[in-house]
């Protein structure tokens, strides 16, 4: 039975895309209904924040289940449970100490400083990512979205004729590069080959078009990384000028959940010495993209 989606409590974040919802308690479990309004809500407006949440690793598991499969973390692996699924951005240890920013696992999170879209390299792309906020700090540590189906509608149309059928290869390792070399370990990068996606994907429920770049972005296919890079720069401009980028000021409780296919973001520095930032993050499987991806050999 198809029933209408019922109306939920919902507010613009930006004229362009993002929404905030109220008055949803995502720790319990969400009537069809509901579900169906939240979902019609991700496919329009891409970013969707959920604030005064309180939830643990079962809770927001359960919640960002209800998209679809979810991505083992990849420090989890041992995790049994839930805690599988649940990736930690965190400066503070276990025994509460704040952690040097130099660290190397924190370096590997530093990569979220540039623009990127999760798990663009991956053999399968996510759809959407849920960050939920335990502790954050006074001042910084914002995250800043922006939408390349916006990005997409406002192209010039010869730029939009130049990116047409063209594919861009995204690597893991590039992403790393851009903070230190070496940073991915050999293991590491042959779980993770080279992979090629159309530069434009189209949303599948209502058509809308989009770039799909990011920091893992490389080379579009059959051109070297120096022919392709003037394109990529200038399309990542682009998308992230600052009429099309939503500054999320995180407090504690605010669930964040964003449309991987449709938007870029990257975090914001935050005086990572003194300030804890705690944050934990669910990433659901974009299982119904369907466009054959294919290995690129490394140029
Ligand atoms: C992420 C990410 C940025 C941030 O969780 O995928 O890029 O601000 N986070 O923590
Ligand atoms: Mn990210």
């Amino acid at each position: 039975m198809v029933t209408e989606p019922i109306p939920l409590d919902l507010e613009p974040l930006h004229p362009l895309f993002g929404a905030r919802i109220r008055g949803l308690d995502l720790g319990k479990p969400i009537s069809g209904a509901v579900l169906d309004a939240v979902v019609e809500a991700f496919e329009t407006h891409s970013v969707l924040v959920f604030p005064d949440q309180r939830l643990d690793a079962a809770g927001q598991v359960a919640f960002s289940r209800n998209f679809g499969p979810l991505e083992r973390a990849i420090s989890r692996q041992a995790d049994a449970g839930p805690g599988l699924h649940v990736s930690h951005l965190s400066n503070v240890d276990d025994a509460g100490g704040i952690i040097p920013p130099d660290d190397r696992k924190q370096l590997f999170h530093a990569a979220n400083r540039f623009w990127h879209t999760d798990s663009s390299y991956k053999p399968q792309t996510a759809l959407a990512s849920l960050l939920y906020a335990v502790e954050v700090p006074s001042t910084g540590g914002e995250t800043e979205y922006a939408s390349t189906r916006a990005a997409y509608r406002a192209l010039p149309p010869d730029t939009r004729a130049r990116v047409e059928g063209l594919w861009a290869v995204h690597d893991f390792q590039r992403s790393r590069d851009l903070v230190a070399p070496n940073l991915v370990a050999e293991e590491v990068r042959r779980m993770l080959p080279p992979v090629a996606r159309p530069l434009v994907r189209t949303n599948p429920r209502n058509g809308e078009r989009a770039l799909y770049i990011a920091s893992h972005a490389v080379c579009i296919e059959g051109m070297t990384p120096e022919e392709s890079r003037p394109l990529l720069d200038e399309l990542l401009d682009f998308c992230t000028r600052p009429e099309r980028v939503y500054t999320h000021r995180w407090a504690a409780g605010d669930l964040v959940m964003w449309d991987n296919r449709c938007t870029l973001h990257r975090g914001r520095p935050w005086d990572a010495r003194t300030e804890r930032r705690v944050m934990t993050r669910t990433t659901v499987v974009d299982i119904g993209y369907d466009e054959e991806p294919a290995i690129a050999a490394r140029a």
